[in-house]
Formats: C-alpha cells, structure tokens, sequence
C-alpha cells in the first residue's frame, strides 16, 4: 500500500510503525504494520503487509484515493550506523521493513543483505528491492530460489570468512534468536526486531509485554528494535 503523507511523517526512521485503520471499517482495531519504504521525493510511505484478518481484509480492499487512519511513527526504529560493515537480515515477512533500512545504510555503509524463506512465494517481496550499491545472497527451505536452507546457516558462514561491525534483523522469533546468538558468539552488535509481538501497538494493553536484562519492557514502546544482548528468550 503506498500512502501520501504529510510533510511532518518523513521523519519516520527505519523500523518504527504505524498504526493503521481503513475509515470504513468501523469494527477492527488498528493494525500495527512497519514502514517498508519512505519516499522523501514524492512523500509517500510504503507499506508491505500479509492479509491475514479482519483488519488487514478491510485495508486491503482499499480503493486508490481513499483517505486512511494513520498513527505514527510509533516505537523505537533500528539505529543507523555510519562508515561500518554490515549485515541486513529479513526472514519471510521480516523481510519489509529491511528495505527502508537498506536504503538508509547502503549511502554509508558496506552492506551485506540476507533474505530467506519458505519458498519463492515466501520471498516475492524482493521484486519491490533495488539490489544496487549491496552484496545480497537469498535462500530458501526447499531451494526453489537462492541457497538451499536457511539465513541463519547464512550468516554463520559470513562470520566465520569476515568480521562485521553490526547485524540487523526481522523475522520469525526463532530465526532472529538463532541469528542473535550466533552474532553474540562472534562479538558483533546486533538489533533485533520484535514487531511480531504487538497488539494496541500504543502502550494501552499488556499483549506486548516481554522480559530483558532490564525488566519488564513493552515492544511497541520500548522496541520493536531491541538489542539483543538485552533480551531474555
Ligand atoms: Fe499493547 Fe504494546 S501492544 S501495550
């Protein structure tokens, strides 16, 4: 979905999110779903999102020029490093909010990009990626597209011929605790996105509550982005 937005909303980081609503859906609550793009040129923001309830039904039934609810941008993003090597990792539907972040880190950065998923339906997202100015490797559980298996086998490859100053990832919780620790076990900073815990996504109910090094957090106020050192599986 690609949304006109007002002036003030670029500044929107990588890794925070919205709130959304179709205003002729009088009975779902607001979906929290992650920023994929900011086009600063022509103020739009993009959004990438599974249909997978009434909420995400209601908006994907939208009509070109249809007004939207917006709330954001909510939560605390990833943080954008400068002059570092680096690894992008998105899994499945992780994979969305990697984009805008890519965009961001590859002006600067040395950026190594790993996506992964189930199949080739599973990563038909990146058709919307631009792969210049990155090294990318894609892989998938049954081999359909890319390397046969999985990001995880990915990274630890990478880290075992190179050292890197940071890792960013978003996916399935297993998947980013995996990544998490093999990040730990080579000493590289990591951030991990927990967006996939969210509810209200406005600090209102308790569904996104979690438990880190410092206590009791909650993901939409405190994250999504966490770093990993901080949270207790
Ligand atoms: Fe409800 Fe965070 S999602 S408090």
């Amino acid at each position: 979905m690609v949304v006109e937005i007002p002036e003030e909303l670029l500044v929107s980081k990588p890794g925070q999110f919205f709130m959304l609503k179709s205003l002729q859906d009088a009975f779902s609550l607001r979906r929290p779903i992650s920023i994929h793009q900011v086009n600063k040129q022509d103020r739009t923001m993009e959004f990438y999102y599974e249909v997978k309830g009434r909420g995400t039904e209601s908006l994907a039934d939208f009509q070109e020029g249809e007004k939207i609810s917006l709330q954001g941008p909510l939560g605390h993003g990833f943080s954008v490093v400068k002059d570092k090597k680096v690894i992008v990792i998105g899994g499945g539907m992780g994979i969305a909010p990697m984009k805008y972040l890519l965009d961001d880190l590859k002006e600067n950065n040395e950026v190594t990009f790993i996506a992964g998923g189930r199949n080739q339906d599973a990563i038909e997202i990146l058709d919307f990626f631009s792969f210049q100015k990155l090294r990318a490797y894609i892989t998938t559980d049954d081999g359909s597209v890319g390397m046969k298996g999985n990001v995880v086998t990915k990274l630890k490859d990478l880290l075992e011929q190179d050292s890197y100053d940071q890792i960013y990832v978003c996916g399935p919780h297993g998947m980013m605790i995996a990544a998490a620790e093999t990040a730990q076990e080579k000493g590289v900073a990591c951030e991990i996105s927990l967006e996939n815990r969210m509810a209200c996504g406005v600090k209102a109910c308790v569904g996104c509550s979690i438990q880190t090094v410092d206590g009791m957090r909650k993901v939409c106020h405190d994250g999504p982005v966490f770093d990993s050192r901080k949270i207790v599986n």
